[in-house]
């Protein structure tokens, strides 16, 4: 699909079928959100989204209900690795996603559910009180991103800023202060 179709034809996407995401679409998914693109040093590696300084402060939990060989439960993506490290296996993770957007009912029904965490201290330490305002700009690219993605792979996604910030922490295994989440897209097949 050209850009231009993808640019087109992209919109948010809050009802899905039944259809499982396969690995090999979810990588593509994690790839297009934060893989990735070049390693300069053993502190700094470019992706395929920009940031501020190139800090990139966000860290990727997949809640994943239906994805083709990977059990249904809570990850994280690793990208230098290009993996996914389990970190619970959960078959109510779904009903436990949605639960922490504020009961948003199409998060129960999605494939898999993004959850971006920022770890500010990562853009602190560089732009002081100017690093929450690139924080939020960069989340826009990543989000972005996995529209025009899913839109190339015949899927859907729906950002969701409407999510209850101590439920999603909690369901994620972040403390809150140091790494807590801030944004959240669901991913199912149309
Ligand atoms: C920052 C942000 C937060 C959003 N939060 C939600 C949300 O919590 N729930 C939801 O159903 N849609 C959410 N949306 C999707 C918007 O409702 C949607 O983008 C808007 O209606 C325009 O439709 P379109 O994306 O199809 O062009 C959000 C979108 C953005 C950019």
């Amino acid at each position: 699909m050209s850009v231009a179709d993808a640019i087109t034809q992209r919109e948010s996407v809050r009802s899905y079928t039944a259809e499982a995401l396969t690995l090999d679409e979810l990588s593509a998914l994690l790839w297009a959100t934060q893989g990735i693109r070049r390693v300069l040093s053993q502190d700094c590696a470019l992706r395929t989204v920009p940031s501020a300084g190139a800090r990139h402060a966000f860290e990727t939990y997949v809640a994943a209900s239906r994805v083709e060989g990977l059990p249904s439960g809570l990850y994280r993506y690793l990208p230098l690795d290009g993996e996914l490290a389990q970190l619970s296996i959960d078959d109510q993770i779904g009903r436990k996603a949605a639960y922490a957007c504020l009961q948003q009912r199409f998060v129960a029904s999605a494939a898999a559910t993004f959850f971006w965490t920022t770890i500010p201290a990562r853009m602190e330490w560089r732009y002081d009180l100017a690093a929450h305002k690139v924080i939020a700009i960069d989340a826009g690219h990543v989000c972005q991103n996995l529209y025009l993605a899913c839109t190339a792979l015949g899927a859907g996604a729906c950002a969701i800023a409407a999510y209850d910030q101590a439920a999603c922490d909690r369901l994620l295994g972040v403390d809150g202060d140091e790494e807590f989440t801030v944004y959240i897209a669901t991913v199912g097949k149309r």
